[in-house]
């Protein structure tokens, strides 16, 4: 039953996506339901947060049109990609799903690269448990499987990878001011644009697998911004032309996966002069907080390990953990 309701929900977002008036009737009519039923199904898109304008006489329509991502549209765009990708329309967390994916995988393992796409997150997290909020049908939420049979201490870099290829992505795009920060941030013109969350599980030398999340606006609408307490942007806000959904879903699927694959062939080798380049606080007075303590220094990008490096009096200290946040020094 709930499933059926669910479908329901869905076909009426695929209906009212294209940001057009549509009767109550039409929609009964193209649904195969009553019209009190579309009455509810609308309740549940407002539970899901879409904007829906109902007028008297013209029937419902989005606030704003919305590009939904189809499956077979991405999955055919990525033949090479060897591993199953999943799409879910509504979903706590695409880590949660990967989560979930391995539990009830035979051998508790995945095909390297297993990705999962939502269109939304009703608990999207960003590091220390922060909140990733993660809105329908407007930015790309994706969740990647990696294993590492070197135990996690293979790791050390993984997200400063990620974050510099996401960057990469941005700058090909031809943005301008893309910049990183240490170890998961990507930003453009000063306002973060997108994140990147590394949750291992495993043993340190052991055997292990990261699970790799990747929240990066694409355009977020303006109502749901006020929670965030830092400045933050979209891609579509430094684009002319209306950008396309699925386009940068593909482009972030393959450069994730590639980039995996250099990481894992050369770890961070080639990477450290292009952080360089592309280093938010490279020679930059900073702030280092560890938990309540706070160090100062001048950032100096970071090592092949992908610890941040900091010029503090006349020493270089080096950085690891997922415990330090890295400030501007005013
Ligand atoms: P650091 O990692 O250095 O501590 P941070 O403050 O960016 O920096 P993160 O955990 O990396 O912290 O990211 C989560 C933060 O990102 C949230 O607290 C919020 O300020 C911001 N944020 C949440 N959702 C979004 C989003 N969709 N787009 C941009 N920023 C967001
Ligand atoms: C950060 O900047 O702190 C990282 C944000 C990571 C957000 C992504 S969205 C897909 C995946 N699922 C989550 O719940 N978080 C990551």
């Amino acid at each position: 039953m709930k499933n059926k309701s669910n479908r329901i929900d869905e076909r009426l977002i695929e209906t009212l996506a294209d940001g057009q008036f549509h009767s109550g009737q039409a929609l009964a009519d193209a649904l195969g339901v009553s019209r009190t039923a579309i009455n509810k199904h609308i309740d549940n898109l407002d539970a899901l947060q879409l904007d829906v304008f109902r007028v008297h006489g013209k029937g419902y329509r989005l606030a704003q049109p919305l590009q939904l991502l189809k499956f077979d549209l991405i999955r055919e765009q990525l033949r090479e990609h060897q591993a199953p990708i999943y799409l879910k329309r509504v979903t706590s967390s695409t880590h949660d799903d990967l989560k979930q994916l391995l539990v009830d995988a035979p051998g508790k393992t995945l095909t390297p690269g297993t990705c999962v796409l939502a269109e939304m997150q009703t608990r999207g997290r960003g590091r220390r448990g922060r909140t990733w909020l993660s809105p329908f049908g407007s930015n790309l939420y994706a969740s990647f499987y990696w294993p590492l049979p070197e135990g996690l201490n293979s790791a050390l870099g993984l997200s400063v990878a990620v974050g510099l290829r996401l960057a990469q992505i941005l700058e090909q795009a031809g943005i301008q001011g893309v910049s990183v920060k240490w170890p998961n941030d990507v930003y453009i013109q000063g306002a973060k644009v997108a994140g990147v969350l590394v949750e291992l599980e495993g043993e340190p030398t052991g055997e292990g697998h990261a699970l790799i999340g990747i929240g990066l606006n694409l355009s977020m609408p303006e109502r749901f911004t006020q929670n965030i307490e830092q400045p933050y942007t979209d891609v579509q806000k430094h684009l002319d032309a209306p950008l396309n959904r699925h386009q940068w879903a593909v482009t972030l699927i393959r450069g994730v996966t590639d980039v995996l694959e250099q990481f894992r062939r050369h770890g961070l080798a080639d990477l450290v002069t292009e952080w360089r380049r592309l280093d938010h606080f490279y020679n930059q007075p900073v702030n280092i907080l560890l938990g309540q303590h706070v160090q100062q220094g001048v950032g100096q990008g970071i090592d092949n390990y992908g610890a941040l490096l900091v010029r503090q009096g006349s020493g270089l200290k080096r950085y690891f953990g997922g415990e330090i946040s890295i400030r501007a020094r005013q």
